[in-house]
């Protein structure tokens, strides 16, 4: 019997109520005898937090959240609390702090789901694309110089090492030989304005490229990129991106294969030495919150996602059969998939079928 500790962070908005649904299906595995049981730890913090504290988690959190096996992780954001506050103060220093340089986000549209796109069949959306996930556009370095005054200035620097360039593109490449699939790895780049990062990414794609003779590369700008994932979205197998241009494209690979509400990363520390992350690509949804109508399977798959990082591959193929069938079937679906059903029925259904 495996036991695993599991630091849960069901975060804001939507993130509690999907979390909840996630755990239902990790206990339902866990009852079914399957050889594993889980210890979990909540970490109530995030938006509310802050009301009472000021700080979004406290300030020695991550020593304990570090003695965990993995984090599953909801959603973080709130109305009234400025975004980069928020999402500076929970989820961007936990991947910091945790050297997790991988991020994961797969895009596949599944059977019984429509794409808004035409013309597009079940599996022809498949991919995974790899978003550094530490460093970046998103590292925080920068600073105001008169703030507040009429001469203002913003500073804002993207930060590109080599070891977190080089890292997640090998990650990709590494990734597309075990997949056994078109072997494409794409990278997204804007080395034509960006004449500094982006052109030391270019340079480290094709280094790493070079040891990987067998996978065939190409190279796009993000804006075309973009227009390509609506375009033909069918032609992209790995893809490899920065951290701002990697959320920006697994939000379109997201609604493309029918909702941000089936979209589920992992967030990777490839060394093992701090626990992984697991959370859906959406974020904490204001609009539906409180209503139980978010979808939880980008929250359920992400814990099949966390499963099989930790070696659990029987009990996370169990999670992915179950949402591919009720994605088939199409009877219990919330709203943004078209049906009537809530967040827990949903959950529910997805409990039913892992042990039809
Ligand atoms: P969002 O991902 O929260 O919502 C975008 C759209 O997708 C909305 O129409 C929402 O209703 C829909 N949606 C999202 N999750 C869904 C689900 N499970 N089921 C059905 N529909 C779903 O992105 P938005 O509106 O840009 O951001 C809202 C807040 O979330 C902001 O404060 C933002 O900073 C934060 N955010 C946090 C993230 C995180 O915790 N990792 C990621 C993205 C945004
Ligand atoms: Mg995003």
């Amino acid at each position: 019997m495996s036991t695993y500790k599991v630091a849960l962070v069901p975060g804001d908005g939507v993130g509690p109520e999907v979390i909840a649904e996630a755990r239902k299906v990790l206990d339902a595995l866990e009852a079914s005898g399957g050889g594993m049981s889980f210890r979990y730890t909540h970490f109530p913090w995030g938006s509310n937090y802050y009301r009472e504290t000021g700080r979004m988690m406290p300030e020695d959190g991550l020593e304990e959240m570090k003695l965990h096996d993995a984090i599953l992780f909801g959603a973080v954001g709130d109305p009234d609390i400025p975004d980069h506050i928020t999402l500076h103060g929970l989820i961007l220093p936990i991947r910091r702090a945790f050297d997790q340089g991988v991020c994961l986000r797969p895009s596949y549209l599944y059977e019984g789901v429509n794409s808004p796109l035409e013309g597009v069949n079940p599996g022809d959306i498949d991919m995974v694309v790899f978003r550094e996930n530490t460093e970046g556009e998103y590292a925080p370095v920068g600073g105001f110089l008169y703030h507040g005054m009429p001469e203002e200035v913003a500073v804002q620097t993207n930060v590109f090492t080599r070891r977190g360039t080089e890292r997640i593109i090998r990650a990709a490449f590494e990734y597309s030989r075990k997949r056994n699939k078109a072997r494409k790895v794409t990278s997204v780049t804007k080395s034509n304005a960006m004449a500094y990062g982006m052109v030391f990414w270019d340079r480290v794609f094709d280094e790493v490229a070079a040891e990987y003779p067998d996978i065939t590369t190409e190279s796009l700008l993000v804006d075309r990129a973009c227009m390509d994932f609506i375009r033909h979205p069918q032609q992209f197998d790995v893809v490899v991106a920065s951290n701002l241009f990697g959320d920006i494209l697994t939000d379109i690979g997201a609604i493309v294969t029918g909702s941000m509400g089936l979209a589920p990363s992992a967030n990777i520390n490839p060394d093992g030495l701090y626990p992984s992350m697991f959370e859906p690509v959406h974020g904490a949804a204001f609009d539906i919150t409180g209503k139980g109508i978010a979808n939880p399977l980008a929250a359920i798959l992400s814990a099949g996602m966390m499963l099989e990082h930790l070696g659990e591959v029987e009990a996370a193929g169990r999670i992915n059969r179950a949402v591919e069938s009720n994605l088939r079937e199409g009877g219990v679906r919330t709203p943004d998939l078209g049906g009537s059903a809530s967040t827990s029925q949903v959950g529910d259904e997805i409990v039913r079928l892992m042990s039809v």
